[in-house]
């Protein structure tokens, strides 16, 4: 179909500076180390492609504070402000399941007399953990007196079932924080809890625990050797063997560095980790670990001049857990702790190099002002910090038969001395542009593609953002490239991302913040286009072109159906190679959308071409005597992330301009556009003409179209064309292009009628003026914002 455009001169020249700078503006290229997503969808996008459903519960702000995936039940529980819920996997915002658990009047009013706010006091559910097939452990703040108690769930099948046992309700104290905002991190296993908080109401005594129902087992009480004002932020459970008695608990967390004088210095990410079967001593170390080491999580970058910068302060963990559960890869996400520069990065661990450094040596400083050294002399049997387990020849069966020695030796030397180094000694993922976006959380997918697997990171910002990451490794040249395939918008409102939960199985991701929850689809990769070039330039390592669109990409063996050839090059994206011969570019150059615009002499005209991908680079030619030449741009025509801009209009502009992307090499033509310069003196003949023709009221809203309705600031004067008493529009039409020499009047009239006088292409038309408008301004995120049109530039 042939499309037809009249592009009146519809910008005043006073506001035509302004739009120009905002234009160059975005318009400038990234630094080297900002990349641009490939695709950038609104949370209205989002919710239009039914890729996202969002649960808010009833209408004050949910104020998530943990979250629980159970794939067995089909459910995802969250623990929030005074309330429980039971969310439905497949769509979060249906047929859900609410307990309200507030705290008292009484509780409240005590609350406050301590001298609390209103909102802390309140029941902030802060562990939620799977009691055993039947039960969930849930405990909360209380008011600042932390209850907990079991919720029936069911068994499987019992889907709807969800109530707090009353008689159940206990005090929470030791399991759960007092304050709201303290951190809080647990883990269960085998109808114990692991838990890392603060056990006390001043927020003094931080502690790393385990409950059953007789023991309670923690860090020692003022330690700071072990513990110093920790902040936790993530805990597992990592068996090293088949042997369960060998079983470790691992917890992620941040604390204090003290020197010499006991002087508090910088944050540090440790690693901590104890025996799950640690029962304590007999003698000393009674109710305290027998096995607590820890260490430090490196995650840096070499400086220039040779000093690292360091990632010192850990936001948020990731242990992808893979069929060999003894060996997770772990991800953390760290931003430094410079008040001045702001970066974040990702690492990423292997267990080998964690057991590694928990086997020693240990640390070792004389006394306090000394530096750390490896600990050299003799260290006592069993090994410090291993378990009672057949590791040990099977003559502890109890950390209670530990020696003294070897106990009095863990109390001394919890440290060890070589710090725990990333998979390539440096970071996956780094932002270290200053930028306002902070980064909050993350969650990995493993992902089998045809050329290898791959992680696929889902990054949570602090507002509202999930931005989806693929790392690649270059082994040739030591290098890491990041792929930033597609940016999220998951709430409606920027808010941090607190929570994300993945579930391979169902292919969602599971995101809160305290305006919600949200369930979001890992792919969609039809949006990518259905050419072979499109899809195989987006990467996704869940796509693949099957040879009519870009679809979900199996493995071989998966589904005996996807046998056929799939073309898929997640690492080079090589779609030159991948998909050459399917589409000749002379072809795609004669098929490519075709457009005519008119434009009147020393006015100014855009040319509009924006392309699926904000990666692709925009190249513009013009046809002139069947030869192309491309257009470089100067300072009257200016190349803009929107398209090709005069400023200026001249006749000799006329002619036929082609807009081309590049991207990974690959070449594609979007348009076509057929630009006409009217000479002012036979447009103003066509405007007396159509005068004295007259008209009617109706054609007056056909007319009106070519108005840009939403840009104020247009003049009257600009608006000449248009605001002519409005002439019978049909014949108005005929005239006009027959004038400006377009022949075939049946086409215009179809035209007028099917596109410009229907209301759809009114709202759209009006959309795209307005959405213009909001360029002029130079304001944020728009929410018509299309996935097309880049509107800032990316610091991630
Ligand atoms: C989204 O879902 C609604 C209701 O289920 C349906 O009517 C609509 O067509 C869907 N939209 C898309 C883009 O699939
Ligand atoms: C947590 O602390 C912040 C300030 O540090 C405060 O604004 C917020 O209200 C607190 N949240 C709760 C639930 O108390
Ligand atoms: C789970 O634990 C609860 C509370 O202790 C108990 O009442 C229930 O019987 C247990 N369920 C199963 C299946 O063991
Ligand atoms: C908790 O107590 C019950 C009854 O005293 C006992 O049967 C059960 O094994 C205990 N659980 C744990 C984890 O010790
Ligand atoms: C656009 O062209 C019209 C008609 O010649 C003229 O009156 C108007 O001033 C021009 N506008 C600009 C911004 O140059």
């Amino acid at each position: 179909m042939l499309v037809l455009e009249i592009m009146a001169g519809w910008m005043q020249s006073v506001n035509q500076s302004m739009m120009l700078l905002c234009l160059i503006f975005l318009g400038m290229a990234p630094t080297a180390n900002s990349i641009y997503p490939r695709i950038r969808l609104s949370h209205k996008e989002l919710l239009q492609m039914n890729r996202t459903w969002i649960f808010q519960g009833q209408g004050l702000l949910l104020q998530p504070q943990t979250m629980l995936l159970d794939e067995s039940h089909q459910r995802l529980y969250v623990g929030a402000k005074n309330a429980l819920f039971s969310l439905n996997l497949d769509r979060v915002n249906a047929h859900y399941r609410q307990i309200n658990w507030g705290s008292t009047e009484f509780q409240i009013e005590e609350c406050m007399m301590k001298g609390r706010e209103k909102p802390e006091c309140a029941n902030y559910i802060k562990v939620l953990q799977q009691y055993n097939q039947t039960h969930l452990l849930v405990c909360g703040t209380g008011a600042f007196n932390p209850v907990c108690a079991m919720v029936r769930v069911g068994h499987k099948g019992q889907e709807t079932t969800f109530a707090l046992e009353q008689e159940s309700v206990m005090s929470g104290k030791g399991r759960c924080p007092y304050d709201p905002n303290s951190s809080c991190i647990s883990t269960l296993r085998r109808g114990e809890l692991y838990i890392g908080l603060y056990t006390d109401y001043w927020e003094n005594d931080g502690a790393l625990c385990r409950l059953n129902n007789n023991t309670y087992t923690r860090t020692e009480r003022n330690d700071r050797q072990q513990l110093n004002e920790p902040k936790f932020v993530g805990s597992a459970v990592i068996p090293d063997n088949d042997d369960r008695d060998d079983d470790k608990v691992y917890f992620f967390f941040t604390e204090r560095e003290t020197d010499g004088e006991g002087v508090n210095r910088g944050v540090l990410t440790q690693i901590g980790r104890v025996c799950a079967n640690d029962q304590g001593g007999q003698r000393m170390l009674v109710n305290r670990w027998s096995s607590f080491l820890k260490t430090r999580l490196i995650c840096s970058v070499p400086g220039p001049n040779g000093i690292d910068t360091h990632f010192d302060n850990l936001e948020d963990v990731f242990v992808l857990t893979k069929k060999d559960e003894k060996n997770p890869e772990i991800f953390g996400l760290f931003s430094t702790t410079s008040a001045v520069f702001k970066g974040y990065a990702v690492c990423m661990y292997h267990m080998e190099d964690i057991r590694a450094a928990f086997n020693g040596p240990f640390a070792h400083r004389e006394r306090l002002e000394h530096h750390w050294t490896a600990f050299e002399g003799k260290v006592p049997y069993p090994q410090p910090g291993s378990c009672a387990s057949k590791m040990n020849g099977g003559s502890f069966s109890n950390s209670k038969d530990f020696p003294d020695e070897v106990l009095r030796f863990v109390r001394s030397h919890p440290v060890m001395y070589r710090p725990v180094l990333p998979h390539h000694h440096r970071p996956i993922l780094l932002q270290t542009e200053p930028s306002r976006r902070k980064l909050t959380q993350i969650a990995v997918d493993r992902v089998q593609a045809q050329d290898g697997h791959y992680h696929v990171l889902y990054i949570g910002t602090d507002d509202s953002l999930v931005l989806k990451v693929i790392t690649i490794y270059n082994k040739d040249t030591d290098s890491i490239e990041e792929v930033l395939l597609e940016e999220l918008q998951i709430f409606k409102v920027p808010a941090p991302i607190k929570e994300i939960i993945i579930s391979p199985k169902r292919q969602q991701l599971y995101v809160g913040s305290e305006v919600g929850i949200a369930q979001v689809r890992l792919h969609q990769c039809d949006l990518y286009g259905s050419a072979c070039a499109d899809c195989c330039l987006a990467r996704d390592p869940y796509c693949a072109w099957d040879g009519l669109t870009c679809s979900r990409y199996y493995p071989a063996g998966v589904y005996a159906k996807s046998r056929r050839f799939r073309r898929q090059d997640v690492r080079h994206g090589n779609a030159v190679q991948l998909c050459n011969g399917l589409q000749i570019d002379d072809e795609q150059w004669q098929r490519a959308e075709e457009r005519l615009i008119y434009s009147i002499e020393s006015n100014t005209t855009l040319l509009e071409c924006v392309p699926r991908s904000l990666q692709a680079k925009v190249l513009w030619f013009v046809e002139t005597k069947g030869e192309k030449h491309e257009v470089r741009g100067d300072e009257r025509v200016i190349m803009t992330p929107h398209g090709l801009l005069f400023l200026h209009v001249k006749s000799s502009d006329a002619g036929v301009y082609v807009c081309q992307t590049v991207e990974h090499g690959y070449v594609h033509t979007l348009l076509r556009i057929n630009l006409h310069v009217l000479r002012a003196e036979r447009l103003d003949l066509a405007m007396r003409k159509a005068k004295n023709e007259g008209g009617d009221g109706a054609a007056a809203q056909c007319h009106s179209i070519i108005i840009p309705p939403a840009a104020p600031s247009v003049s009257s004067q600009s608006l000449q064309l248009p605001s002519v008493p409005a002439p019978n529009s049909r014949l108005w039409y005929k005239e006009f292009l027959q004038l400006i020499g377009y022949g075939d009047a049946q086409k215009v009239e179809e035209y007028c009628e099917r596109v410009w006088c229907s209301d759809k292409k009114r709202r759209k038309t009006k959309r795209k003026y307005a959405a213009l408008g909001g360029v002029k301004r130079g304001k944020g995120r728009g929410e018509e914002n299309s996935h097309r049109a880049p509107r800032h530039t990316l610091d991630t």
